[in-house]
């Protein structure tokens, strides 16, 4: 018989994960609602020419792209980000400026699987489209930071730099170029390769090989405009204002081609150099009008889950929350008692799960104690025949009682709200 697997980088998230999921959406949500951001979820299969422009040089467009003519004829990809989806969305709907949005979802890019390194990832972010204000990096770049400290991640480093106007960047990237070639003996051979699609990617390298070329290589600082300096200084003086320490790299390019003028990296210590950046983003200003809108301004971040995830669970932080079933019924009698007593206390509120097929006292107990309830409710031949039902308390050392069925749901509520930990169920 044929077993089936998940396709490589890709996986399944069961229920403790899924939870954990969720309970990360939420911790996204609160930081991003509070600043007036607004979901918006693009469809996740667009146009390839949507995608294309993030650039024809970058590994994402020209090796990763999990693209395919549908049955229409139309060349389409799976989406390996979302900015170009949400500044296409801008364009077909024209929402109002300020257009302020946080999305969340899963991305394709077709990679060599590792940890923290899939083909279906998640990413939660935010665009904003409209202001060309400093102070809209700002607001941008402290809500990952806030967000990820929120989580109650420490070993977070915020990178940043500016690639300057579109002019600088051009005249920056020929430079590099130039100055590359004529060290191109020295590279490793994987930078040589890179240097003739995408020599800025060079500087990316982490090669030992290639450190002491790049530490001597044209520097971007050398190339900004007098309005790309002055932006680039309000960004770092808004920053320091609000407390949020960050660290110059003018190294980090970045791995898609349409940034401009601000772009900055969340780097955890806690993973491996190679997979440690939790997030990142920048300022983007042409990609509205590539995409046929008129000259928009845009900046954004998105934030890799899975990846985050592995760092918190390096830092032993933001731990699986709990399901949220409260109530157990173990009922060893096979009879509607338990159904009834169930359906009772869900519709008075109550997360409740039960044993179903009369299981051994011992399974069902098992089970109670797995699902995290506070409660267990034993339905027996006992219980039945007296009119009653034993509660047993699964946390703590209360000595279980025999309740009366009727004063059941009574019970149950005063029971709770004894037990109830600090907030950590779902709501
Ligand atoms: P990116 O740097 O390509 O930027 O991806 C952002 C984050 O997504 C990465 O830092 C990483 O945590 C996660 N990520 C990327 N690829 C993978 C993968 N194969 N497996 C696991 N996690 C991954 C963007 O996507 C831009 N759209 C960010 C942005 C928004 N710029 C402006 N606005």
């Amino acid at each position: 018989m044929t077993t089936f697997r998940t396709s490589p980088g890709m996986r399944d998230l069961l229920g403790p994960e899924a939870a954990r999921r969720r309970a990360f959406d939420r911790a996204f949500v609160s930081v991003v609602g509070a600043a007036g951001y607004e979901q918006i979820v693009p469809p996740i299969l667009e146009d390839i020419g949507v995608f294309s422009r993030i650039g024809e040089a970058t590994d994402v467009v020209s090796k990763e792209m999990y693209d395919f003519v549908d049955r229409g004829g139309r060349h389409v990809a799976l989406r390996p980000e979302q900015t170009a989806s949400v500044c296409r969305a801008f364009v077909e709907h024209r929402p109002s400026l300020p257009f302020k949005a946080w999305y969340s979802g899963p991305n394709f890019r077709y990679e060599k699987p590792q940890r923290g390194r899939q083909r279906q990832f998640d990413q939660v972010g935010v665009e904003v489209l409209g202001p060309d204000d400093p102070h809209a990096d700002v607001e941008v770049i402290a809500l990952g930071w806030d967000f990820l400290t929120s989580l109650g991640l420490g070993d977070v480093e915020l990178v940043l730099n500016s690639l300057g106007d579109p002019e600088d960047r051009r005249r920056f990237t020929e430079a590099v170029g130039e100055y590359l070639t004529s060290r191109a003996g020295e590279l490793s051979e994987q930078s040589r390769e890179t240097m003739q699609r995408n020599p800025l990617r060079v500087l990316d390298s982490k090669r030992p090989e290639d450190a002491s070329i790049i530490s001597t290589a044209p520097r971007i600082e050398e190339f900004w405009s007098p309005e790309a300096t002055a932006h680039f200084e309000a960004v770092r003086d808004g920053l320091d204002r609000i407390g949020v320490p960050w660290r110059l790299d003018g190294g980090l390019v970045r791995g898609l081609d349409y940034y401009r003028r601000t772009t900055f990296e969340f780097r955890s210590g806690a993973l491996d150099s190679a997979q440690n950046a939790l997030g990142g983003g920048g300022r983007y200003d042409g990609l509205v009008e590539d995409l046929g809108g008129p000259a928009t301004p845009g900046i954004g971040f998105a934030i890799g889950v899975e990846r985050t995830l592995i760092a918190c669970d390096v830092e032993s932080v933001f731990p699986v929350p709990n399901t949220g079933v409260e109530v157990f019924i173990v009922d060893t009698t096979g009879g509607s008692e338990a159904l009834a007593l169930a359906t009772e206390l869900r519709r008075a509120g109550h997360p409740v799960d039960r044993g179903f097929g009369a299981r051994s006292m011992k399974a069902q107990m098992k089970a109670a104690d797995r699902s995290g309830a506070a409660l267990a409710l034993i339905v027996g031949e006992d219980e039945l025949a007296s009119g009653t039902v034993t509660a047993r308390f699964l946390r703590g050392d209360r000595p279980q009682e025999q309740w009366a069925r009727s004063e059941t749901t009574q019970r149950v509520a005063a029971a709770l709200a004894e037990q109830r930990p600090p907030d950590t169920t779902e709501s």
